[in-house]
Parts: structure tokens; sequence; C-alpha cells
């Protein structure tokens, strides 16, 4: 008789939950209390038979742990419980806006002009950023003494000191020329490629320089490739870029690779020839350096100098970018401020 109503305490003990303070006092009460049924129980004892008192008192004992024990356990539970409903959802709060990502300029600048010189035969051409000095240097015809070489400019790579491991020097390239040497070394001509990339440079970073930045090259090798075929590669691309009355005009220049050598101006895109801070009130924005493929490089390339010719053109896509958008300081193409970057369309 007593041991059923033991029994039943025990289950009900077992399956009871709280899940407010009101429901765990009504726990506590029934059976922590001193007028819980557990004590109530124990009233009992004296009409127990002696020589069963002794397994009654340990049967009491039992039922006095297990409360405790699940006690202990409600509490724990009605906390975690209340954790979770001070971090739940509050329904009257004002939806989130919606913020869906924007294409970040020097991304959409790239694509734009990916397609127009696809859509003029090139194909696009990758290289590794870290470079050995013959594709970055040797092949495109630096002289060993070159001060491009030199440490203010480029950033070398540490060396295995182990000769038996001796490596080329290597470096984080400083243009993607280096790709264009890959590209004539890997393939015959006709050869129309287009490389985008970072480059890297030990510059201060400034409104108008940074360590890295991206280039932008082109390379076109055939036989009888003229300087009148490079005047109207980009001539087509600048009109395509930046609207049809930008004006052009090429500069004489040096540049180890390429013989004669240009460099590139546009009228102003900003002040539209007027004169402004960004190009300095001249009305011209140098936009790119660019040549004819000096024939010591064609030869280190493995292509026939007497057979072919070839253009090249290389130019920074930020400074493209800041062009197009009107935007007056580099660094806010890495700084990832929201409120510059949103102003841009998703492509
Ligand atoms: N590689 C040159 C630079 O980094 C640019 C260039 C490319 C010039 C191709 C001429 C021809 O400045």
């Amino acid at each position: 008789m007593v041991q059923e109503k033991a029994n039943a305490i025990l289950e009900a003990l077992n399956s009871a939950t709280a899940t407010n303070q009101e429901e765990l006092e009504q726990f506590r009460i029934q059976y922590i209390s001193k007028r819980s049924v557990i004590g109530a129980l124990m009233g009992e004892m004296r009409n127990i038979p002696n020589e069963e008192k002794k397994a009654f008192g340990v049967t009491i004992n039992n039922l006095k742990q297990t409360a405790q024990t699940k006690f202990k356990a409600l509490i724990d539970g009605l906390e975690n419980n209340n954790a979770e409903s001070k971090a739940a959802i509050d329904l009257t709060l004002p939806p989130l806006e919606d913020a869906p990502g924007s294409t970040h300029p020097i991304t959409a600048i790239r694509q734009q002009i990916t397609q127009i010189f696809e859509r003029l035969g090139f194909n696009l051409s990758e290289g590794p950023e870290i470079e050995d000095d013959w594709h970055n240097f040797t092949a495109l015809n630096f002289p060993p003494n070159h001060p491009a070489r030199e440490m203010q400019d480029t950033f070398f790579i540490q060396q295995d000191k182990e000769p038996e491991k001796a490596i080329d020097e290597l470096a984080l390239r400083t243009h993607t020329s280096s790709v264009q040497v890959r590209v004539m070394e890997d393939s015959e001509p006709p050869i129309r490629t287009l490389s985008i990339g970072r480059v890297f440079r030990n510059e201060a970073i400034s409104a108008r320089a940074h360590c890295i930045f991206h280039q932008v090259e082109g390379l076109y090798v055939d036989k009888n490739v003229s300087f009148l075929d490079l005047k109207q590669t980009v001539y087509h691309f600048v009109k395509e870029l930046f609207g049809k009355d930008t004006k052009i005009r090429f500069r004489p220049s040096y540049f180890p690779f390429t013989e004669p050598s240009a460099e590139i101006d546009i009228s102003c895109n900003i002040c539209k020839g007027k004169g402004c801070n960004i190009c300095k009130h001249t009305g011209w924005v140098e936009i790119a350096g660019s040549g004819m493929v000096d024939p010591n490089v064609l030869k280190n390339c493995g292509i026939d100098p007497e057979a072919y010719t070839g253009f090249a053109f290389g130019m920074g896509l930020e400074r493209i970018t800041m062009l197009k958008y009107q935007v007056n300081d580099l660094r806010l193409f890495t700084e990832n401020d929201v409120r510059f970057l949103k102003q841009f369309k998703t492509l």
C-alpha cells in the first residue's frame, strides 16, 4: 500500500515540469516542503510493521533525494528559458532594411573593359602574382641595373639561403607585363590577349597611389602589326568606355620592353578639358603606357622578330575607375565603406 503510494509519487515527480516561477513554487510545496506529499507519506511510518520500517525509510530517503535533484533541474531549466526568451524576437520592431550588395566599382570597370576587348577578339590570360625575375624583368628587356628592380619599387620575397635549394629571385609582380611573357612563351602568333590582375609596388599610400593596385595589359602579336593598329585599338577602347567626345593623345615615352613607346592621355573626364585638380589644370590625364613590343622581348619569348611584330599597352584599373566614376581618392576602393560602395549599381 505505502509502496504503491511511493511509486505514484516517484512517477509524478519524474514527469513534473515548471515553465514559470509559479509552477516551480508549486513543485516545491508539493515535493520539498514540510507539507509535501513525501512528508505525508513519512507520517505513515507508525502504521508500518517494525520489520518493514527500515526498507520504508530507504524508500522515503530516495524520494526526498529525487525530489531535490528534480527541483534543481527545474530551476536550471527555467533560468535557461529566461535567457532565451530575453533574446527572443521583438515583433513590434520595424523590419530591417533589405540591403543587397552592389558591384565594386573596380569589378564593374574590369567587366566593361573585358567586354570591349573581347569584342575585338582578345582573350583573357592570367599569371601568378608571385613572379620570378625572368618573367617580371629580364625577359622584358630590363637591364640588370634598372632602378625598377631596386627595393623601393619591388617587394622581393625572402629567398631560401641554402645553395642547393637556390631558387630564382622571387618578387610580387610589379606589372601584368609578366603575363604577356608567359603567353608569348606558351603560344604561337597570332596572339591577342588581355591580362587583368593585381600588381604590387613599394609605394606610400596616398589619394593617388597605393602599394596594391590593378593593371590591365593588352598584347597583339601577328604579321604586320603596326603602330597604326595600336592607335586604332586605343581610340576604339577609349571612345567605347568614356564616350565619343573624349580626345586622345600619344606622347613619346620610354619603356624597356617597347620601342617606340608612348604614353596615352585622354581629355579630362571630370572637367571636360577645362582644367581641374585631377588633371592638374592641363585638361589631360594620363591613362596608359604603350608601344611596339621590342624585338628583343619577342626573341626572349621564342617569337621570331623578323616575321612578327606586336603592340602592347598597360594601364591602371584604379585610375580608369576614378575617371569614369569621378572618384577623387583611390583609398576609397579598399576601405569598404558601405556609404561609398552602395552608390554603385549591381551588375
Ligand atoms: N608595364 C608598364 C607599367 O607597368 C605599362 C606598359 C605596358 C607600357 C605595355 C607599355 C606597354 O607601367
